[in-house]
């Protein structure tokens, strides 16, 4: 597109909307040209700051009249460069759509804005007395309309769900500007296609998410957790089950750190704590349940470690004793959030894999083999084991650029053999497009394509991302 018809979009659109939605050149601050995949930031000619669905609605319809790509952009903590706007594209920042509609205690739910903190919406759940179960490191910085672009998962899928299973309706706009007002409200609502989960997940190339109609749960009358050590996968998979046979429904986190993992957080990251001691081929295990009632929930958490030990489950062990040592014990899970700090590893790959459960220790032992005999990689690993998800950080010291593609054909060549995806909850985005093909078939990307080209004919919507 021509440099005078870029003016004058970025002109028009300011007069209308005012000189707050639109920043231009030099005004677009460093945040918006990239998010946290490592990518390089690119040059959009401009940022567009909405503060309603009607703005939202207008600069869509702007832009696809004009052929040009709009990226949606929330917190920018993504990890696949989803929100990365195009070179000479525009970003669209919901940065200014912020807040909490309404909370409706009795139907479980609550109506927040897209550009709303994933911090902010638990805080005002737990305010009325209620909870939402989304949490993940990046809480603070990713918003849920990021949040349900991406399907995050996070800390507690394994009672609760992917962030699909907690939106009961969405409000969308389309990239010709049609919005689609689905805030559905009802838990059960089976009129036809259930087109709100076509956006979830979709990473912002469907529709922009404006608003979301949030399931909330009752707050946990109590939460006990507890890091065990544990020796051989065969033993992490036996705590697994008996957690589940154990503790039931309760069982509200089981993430699992490896040696390699647990060395590097305690000894590099400043306030990654390390309450358990671990030896050769161990694992440590952070155990969650959110119970209901102290007294008797919190026997039942201790009268089922007390067994582990005694059955020589878990070796070395600790049981957190209050919030302070519950948040140390996360502090230490969420430790990997410093990793790209030059102090403790600096620049990094990150995959994301989904496996069967069962074979995820096999897949650790071939891929830090490989990546160590073919590419001279260090690798560490930890995920959320009970969701056959598992987070490999893998570098090569020293290197200012990492061998990406290598280590991608490394380690994808292993996640194909063992029936794993490539994404398990970061999405595809940019950084993972060239590996889709390694999950899903091209029955199925030409599908994902058709629906693509019938929402989006003029493909102005974040286009490049997933899928050519
Ligand atoms: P962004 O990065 O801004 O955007 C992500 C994608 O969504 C982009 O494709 C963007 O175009 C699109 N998008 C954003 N807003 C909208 C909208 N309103 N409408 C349509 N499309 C939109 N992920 C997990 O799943 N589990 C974890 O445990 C986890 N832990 C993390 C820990 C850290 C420290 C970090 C940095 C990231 C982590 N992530 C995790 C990655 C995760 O995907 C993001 O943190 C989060 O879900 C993205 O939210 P965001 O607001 O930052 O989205
Ligand atoms: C985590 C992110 C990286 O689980 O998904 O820490
Ligand atoms: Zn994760």
């Amino acid at each position: 597109m021509e440099v005078q018809a870029r003016g004058k979009l970025v002109e028009d659109l300011a007069s209308k909307l005012g000189p707050n939605a639109v920043l231009a050149g030099a005004d677009i601050p460093d945040r918006a040209r990239t998010d946290w995949s490592f990518l390089p930031a690119t040059a959009p000619f401009a940022v567009f700051r909405p503060s309603s669905t009607e703005e939202v609605a207008l600069i869509l319809r702007s832009c696809n009249e004009a052929g040009i790509a709009v990226t949606p952009q929330g917190g920018m903590t993504g990890l696949c460069g989803g929100a990365r706007p195009l070179d000479g594209g525009v970003g669209l920042s919901m940065e200014r759509m912020v807040g909490i509609d309404s909370i409706d205690s009795d139907g479980m739910m609550m109506i927040v804005r897209a550009g709303t903190p994933l911090e902010t919406i638990q805080k005002a759940a737990d305010d009325a007395g209620l909870f939402f179960a989304l949490d993940l490191g990046a809480r603070g910085s990713c918003v849920i309309g990021g949040n349900l672009s991406t399907n995050a998962g996070g800390n507690r899928v394994i009672r609760y769900g992917m962030a699909r299973d907690l939106v009961l309706g969405l409000e969308v706009v389309l990239p010709d500007g049609t919005v689609l007002p689905m805030l559905n409200r009802m838990l059960k609502n089976n009129a036809g296609y259930d087109l709100k989960q076509l956006f979830v997940g979709a990473e912002g190339t469907l529709g922009v998410i404006t608003r979301a109609v949030l399931r909330l749960h009752p707050k946990p009358g109590c939460v006990c957790a507890a890091m065990c050590v544990v020796t051989g996968y065969d033993k992490v998979l036996e705590l697994l089950g008996t957690a589940r046979r154990n503790l039931g429904p309760f069982l509200s986190a089981f993430e699992v750190m490896w040696a390699d993992y647990w060395t590097q957080a305690t000894e590099r990251v400043p306030n990654a704590k390390a309450p358990v001691r671990i030896g050769e081929g161990t694992h440590v295990v952070l155990v969650e349940m959110q119970g209901l009632d102290e007294e008797i929930d919190g026997a039942r958490f201790s009268a089922w470690l007390e067994q582990m030990f005694e059955s020589g489950v878990i070796g070395d062990g600790a049981i957190a004793q209050n919030l302070s040592d519950m948040a140390d014990f996360w502090g230490t899970r969420d430790a990997a959030v410093e990793f790209a700090n030059p102090d403790v590893i600096g620049p990094h790959i990150s995959f994301d894999i989904g496996l069967p459960i069962r074979r995820i220790e096999e897949f650790v032992n071939r891929s830090k083999q490989a990546l160590k005999d073919e590419l001279g990689c260090h690798s560490v690993h930890y995920g959320h084991v009970g969701d056959g998800n598992i987070h490999i950080v893998a570098w090569v010291p020293g290197a200012k650029i990492q061998p990406l593609a290598n280590a991608s054909r490394v380690v994808y060549e292993i996640v194909g053999d063992l029936g794993g995806t490539v994404s398990a909850e970061h999405g595809i985005g940019l950084l993972k497009k060239p590996y889709l093909e390694h999950t899903r078939d091209q029955a199925q990307i030409e599908l994902m394509r058709r629906i693509k080209r019938c929402i989006d004919p003029a493909l102005t919507l974040n286009p490049t991302k997933i899928f050519d």
